[in-house]
């Protein structure tokens, strides 16, 4: 496991837009695993920048996202689709049909959820998947359970994750469901990117440095042999 310590945000991200950008350069076919939430708006950016300064070409990568809540379509400014297309998807040469993100309006959520899986194993697998972390450990919608659970399916949503992203539902209908993928789509990426601000020093450490245990669902991550993390703090882990 790599474990880079950083200064601030932009350098985080700047890290972090690297290691995707070196990705996407490498291989202009793969498929990146992306996320949502604070922590990756900044590499989007930097990635937007390197689009627009003509060193990188989606044109020929895939996407596949962690997750959706249950409910939102793609013109609601909380859903994840919308997030992704108005931070990163809108500002790249990247073919919409080739981004995929959990259908949160899906009323069979059980049959979208294993075509999901089914998804990301035609394409290939995943090459790099990025992660951001839930105060409470989670990856993606994962949250702390009694056993990790591998495979995409419908959530419901922990006391403390509705807490947490309340604020970004100032007038209300927070969804109570989403779909996340499994463990078993997130490991089997090559590659795992997992970044993190200041006010998650605490669960980052411990699920890195503590025991692996699905009540810290991001310590799964200790047992994939190519992980990074890129940390802002001021101490190390
Ligand atoms: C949401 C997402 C997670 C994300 C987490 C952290 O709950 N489902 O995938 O990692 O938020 O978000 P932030 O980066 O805003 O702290």
């Amino acid at each position: 496991m790599r474990i880079i310590k950083t200064k601030t945000y932009e350098e985080m991200s700047a890290i972090a837009a690297g290691i995707i950008g070196g990705q996407v350069l490498l291989k202009p076919n793969c498929v990146l695993g992306l996320a949502t939430g604070s922590s990756p708006i900044g590499a989007y950016k930097d990635l937007v920048k390197s689009y627009e300064d003509g060193i990188l070409d989606f044109s020929e990568v895939r996407t596949v996202n962690l997750d959706e809540y249950c409910g939102l379509d793609d013109t609601n400014p909380n859903s994840y689709r919308y997030f992704m297309n108005h931070n990163f998807f809108d500002h790249i040469n990247i073919d919409k049909y080739r981004t995929y993100v959990p259908n949160g309006l899906a009323t069979d959520w059980k049959t979208e959820c294993d075509n999901y899986d089914k998804l990301i194993r035609a394409l290939g697998g995943i090459d790099l998947q990025l992660l951001g972390i839930g105060f409470n450990g989670h990856i993606g919608f994962n949250e702390p359970s009694d056993h990790f659970e591998l495979e995409t399916r419908r959530v419901a949503l922990t006391e403390s994750t509705m807490k947490a992203n309340s604020r970004f539902f100032p007038n209300g209908g927070m969804p109570t469901h989403a779909l996340t993928m499994g463990f078993k789509s997130i490991l089997s990426a090559k590659k795992i990117l997992l970044i993190a601000g200041p006010e998650k020093f605490d669960i980052v450490q411990k699920a890195l440095k503590g025991p692996v245990t699905p009540e810290v669902p991001a310590s799964i991550l200790q047992l994939h042999d190519n992980v990074s993390v890129v940390y802002t703090a001021d101490r190390d882990i």
